[in-house]
């Protein structure tokens, strides 16, 4: 005779062996469909962040240069850059911008912002659109990544030096970044990433 107690005892090993068996299945013919949802959360969640950020910056980057020339706006960027990047930091959020050839030694990339960066710019040498991308890591940080690729106004400030950048910038940048790695791009290529961590 089954004990109750048996009885919940199978129940509840059956229902688990049809999730397994459900998990694997599905997880066999596409991988990511455990995590589709909490994802797209977060790149919504970072794409909202990262797109503020940009406007913000990018607009007052324009402000400046159209009322005090570029190499003032060098000269802002050196200053107000970081704090305006925090600005819709929080406690639990924080975010940052980075790039394999950066200016500000500041931004150096770490180990994993230069993993995604390598994977992004294999990405684009072989053509292929570049998305955000959402990392986990074993302290429950999620990590939100996106391509900053370079338009017409960058080309100012991280341009060809020789042909892009006016001179008065270049004696700014040398000045303020005696190190600076951060020219030399064309429009469409990829200057760096945002980086947006969700901290628990
Ligand atoms: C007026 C000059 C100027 C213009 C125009 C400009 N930048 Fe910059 N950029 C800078 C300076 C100066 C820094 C370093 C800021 C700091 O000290 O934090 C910088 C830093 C960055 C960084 C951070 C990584 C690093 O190298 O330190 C990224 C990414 C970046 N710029 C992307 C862009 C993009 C994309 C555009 C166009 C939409 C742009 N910049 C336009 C001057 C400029």
């Amino acid at each position: 005779m089954f004990s109750y107690r048996k009885v919940l005892f199978y129940f509840s090993l059956m229902f688990k062996l049809i999730y397994i068996s459900l998990y694997l299945s599905c997880g066999k013919n596409s991988p990511s469909i455990v995590s589709i949802v909490p994802d797209s959360l977060y790149v919504q969640r970072g794409d909202s962040i990262a797109v503020a950020t940009f406007d913000t910056l990018s607009k007052t980057l324009e402000y400046v240069i159209k009322n005090s020339g570029p190499d003032s706006a060098v000269r802002y960027c050196n200053v107000h850059a970081y704090p305006i990047t925090a600005q819709y930091a929080t406690k639990h959020i924080h975010v940052r911008r980075t790039s394999l050839k950066f200016r500000n030694p500041a931004n150096e990339p770490d180990v994993m912002e230069y993993l995604i960066l390598n994977e992004f710019k294999t990405q684009q040498q072989a053509g292929l659109e570049l998305k955000p991308v959402i990392r986990k890591d074993n302290k429950g940080i999620v990590h939100y990544f996106k391509p900053i690729l370079i338009q017409g106004m960058c080309i100012t400030c991280h341009g060809d030096p020789a042909s892009d950048i006016p001179g008065s910038v270049i004696n700014q940048l040398s000045v303020l970044y005696p190190k600076d790695q951060a020219t030399g791009y064309h429009i469409g290529d990829l200057r760096g990433i945002w980086h947006i961590q969700f901290i628990p």
